[in-house]
């Protein structure tokens, strides 16, 4: 996961990393503004192209098939990556806004974790925070004898949200926004702790909210061994913004690989990189739009995968659906330039 975005010099040279830099961002400096440098996108494979042909006329082209199931749209197969499902357009715009709101609104609250929490420690109402334009400050505390006796100051430095006006009074200040745009996942259900690549099950946690589990158990059909039920346990939230990417990684702490991941797309096209067993082989390149599903299962789970780019512009980040279904500006304006993925896991 986020560990293997460190590239050490080896890894430069791996097919992997080659296609990550064909695909990564960069700008053009002789430009006065930021401006993309052109990417060739010739080579991706596009799945909502691939589903217009099939509805057309029945046909997918080579080295991909349909899965025969009954699942109530078109699943999609790579003939090369067992165990790989792609299901284009698989939310509904109502279903994708509702998934945006809810990983703003609620799933980077405590107790779900958050890459702010090794900062700042738990951060409540980040998003309304935001909007609210309010900022996060700690008030260096004098020791009193209750802290002493509790030996609390030194760990909670006592983050809090407040008006703007009062950041003077504050030694440290971060705007909620600037938060807000840094935050780079959050997870939910049993907590992954990242420093040691596992699950801690001893971290306080919330189980995974219903409507979001019924919701992958639905998905994950396709892809699940004949007769089981896919047992939703853990979800990361990836939030990408302009110019983030995710590096080349495997999905390997959960038990049973037999069991999908879940992983749904909201929000601005991206490039998927969908690899093999190591970074020596040439990964295959697709693109990501919002209301995607990708299930990842099998032989699959063990191929590295990665987020090389996201399209914030305009013109490419084919989000024009959602915005006449946002009638709350400030989740239209995050998801313009911004991507989330939320994928959820079965631990055990
Ligand atoms: C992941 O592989 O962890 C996320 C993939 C995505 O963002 O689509």
């Amino acid at each position: 996961m986020y560990e293997s975005d460190v590239i050490n010099e080896e890894s430069e040279r791996t097919a992997f990393r080659k296609a990550e830099k064909k695909y990564k961002i960069y700008y053009d400096n002789t430009k006065k503004k930021k401006v993309p440098k052109p990417v060739d996108t010739s080579e991706v494979v596009d799945f909502s192209s691939i589903l217009d042909k099939y509805n057309c006329n029945g046909e997918v082209g080579e080295g991909v098939s349909v899965l025969k199931c009954d699942f109530d749209r078109p699943v999609f197969c790579l003939d090369s990556r067992p165990g790989f499902y792609f299901i284009p357009g698989a939310l509904s715009v109502e279903e994708q806004c509702h998934w945006i709101r809810e990983s703003l609104l609620s799933f980077p609250q405590p107790p779900n974790r958050t890459n702010h929490n090794a900062m700042y420690g738990p951060i409540e109402d980040l998003f309304i925070s935001a909007e609210e334009g309010k900022v996060l400050v700690s008030e260096e505390r004098p020791l009193d004898r209750v802290d002493l006796e509790t030996i609390v100051s030194k760990s909670d430095p006592g983050w809090k949200f407040v008006e703007e006006s009062n950041r003077k009074n504050a030694c440290n200040s971060v705007s909620a926004s600037v938060l807000l745009r840094k935050l780079r996942w959050s997870t939910l259900g049993l907590q992954f702790d990242w420093s040691k690549r596992n699950y801690n099950v001893s971290l306080p946690h919330k189980k995974i909210p219903d409507a979001l589990c019924q919701l992958a158990k639905r998905m994950a059909g396709p892809a699940m061994p004949c007769g089981e039920e896919f047992q939703p346990e853990a979800a990361i939230v990836n939030y990408f913004g302009i110019g983030d990417m995710l590096g080349g990684h495997l999905d390997d702490m959960e038990k049973d690989w037999s069991k999908p991941i879940v992983s749904m797309s909201l929000g601005c096209k991206a490039i998927f990189l969908l690899g093999e067993k190591s970074r020596e082989h040439l990964p295959i390149a697709m693109f990501l739009r919002s209301g995607d599903v990708v299930l990842m299962a099998g032989e699959a789970r063990e191929c590295f995968h990665g987020v090389p780019r996201i399209f914030t512009d305009a013109e490419n980040a084919e989000i024009s659906h959602l915005e006449s279904q946002f009638s709350d500006l400030p989740y239209l304006d995050y998801i313009r330039t911004s991507r989330i993925n939320i994928n959820i896991r079965q631990v055990y």
